[in-house]
């Protein structure tokens, strides 16, 4: 017997980073997904075909924890997990999260636990802490979900309608990105900056506001203009890099309505909002003719 279990990638859309700090973030899952499988086997095994490589440490660390929380012995119950997926890894996608919420589910499909979302949701967070330290728990969060949603440490994520769909280019600097080291250099220098910091973090705060309220309203043009002010805030706080900026500045130059880096940063993806498919087209090609890999995907 076997079972399948999904988890799919999402970008941020609105202030990570600022979120660690508990300024509500905007997110959104994305259509490319990580799958795990599990079928019976007479000894545990786990092979990535992602990474190319069978019982990785930090992947049997987490299975651990994640069955342990279940309560599911696998000394006595042995699977063999195969995972795949289109997600690049280490690069702000949510590909950890991801692996972690189809992992919990196909665990949960697999020995008939009828775990709800919630459940789910929360098995994510403890793998993620493998990968990330103290992570705010929106990669998961949305990983689990879908959809887009509006959402702030320690209450409870609403769900966000779009007033109309978002065309977005996803362009990829080819940087590992470390979302750890990332995190960390913003808290250091706002130890040393904290009254900057702190105004910039309130603008960050409303920019949320404002930003739900034209998604909501689907009005592109300021949706733009609020990703690209995002950004801004972004590069002030130290997360950004030279080939971010590039391409952030050659989608705006290229047709873009706005653009941010997305995720960790310090390399890792960014993305642009644009106004149709054959704008995506535009601006894919301009980053592929730089050698820059990029993904198109529709959101909403
Ligand atoms: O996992 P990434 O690289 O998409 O980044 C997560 C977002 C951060 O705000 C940078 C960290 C966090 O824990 O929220």
């Amino acid at each position: 017997m076997s079972s399948i279990g999904r988890g799919y990638g999402k970008i941020i859309l609105f202030n990570e980073h600022f979120v660690v700090y508990g300024i509500p973030a905007i997110a959104s899952a994305i259509d490319r997904y990580v799958e795990v499988k599990i079928t019976d086997s007479e000894e545990l095994e786990i092979f990535d075909e992602r990474l190319k490589r069978a019982n990785d440490k930090i992947e049997m660390k987490i299975l651990n924890i994640i069955s342990s929380k279940i309560g599911v012995d696998l000394s006595k119950n042995p699977i063999k997990i195969e995972i795949k997926g289109d997600l690049p890894l280490g690069s702000g996608l949510g590909a950890s999260a991801a692996t972690c919420v189809a992992l919990s589910r196909a665990l949960s499909n697999h020995f008939n636990l009828n775990l709800r979302d919630e459940e789910i949701n929360e098995l994510a967070y403890y793998g993620e802490k493998i990968f990330h330290g103290t992570p705010s728990g929106i990669d998961n969060t949305v990983s689990t979900f879908g959809g887009v949603i509006w959402f702030e440490r320690e209450k409870n994520i609403e769900r966000i309608t779009l007033g109309k769909p978002l065309y977005i280019v996803i362009g990829n600097t080819g940087i590992p990105s470390s979302t750890k080291k990332a995190v960390e250099k913003v808290r250091k220098r706002r130890e040393r900056e904290r009254e900057r910091f702190d105004e910039i973090f309130e603008e960050a705060r409303s920019l949320a506001y404002d930003s739900r309220r034209y998604l909501e309203m689907g009005d592109l043009d300021k949706i733009g203009e609020c990703m690209t002010k995002n950004h801004a805030l972004l590069k002030e706080i130290g997360v950004s890099c030279k080939e971010l900026d590039m391409l952030v500045e050659l989608s705006l130059k290229s047709g873009a309505l706005g653009a941010k880096l997305t995720g960790g940063g310090l390399g890792g993806n960014m993305i642009a909002l644009v106004k149709d498919e054959k704008d995506q087209d535009i601006i894919a090609r301009e980053f592929e003719k730089r050698g820059f890999k990029s993904m198109k995907v529709k959101v909403g």
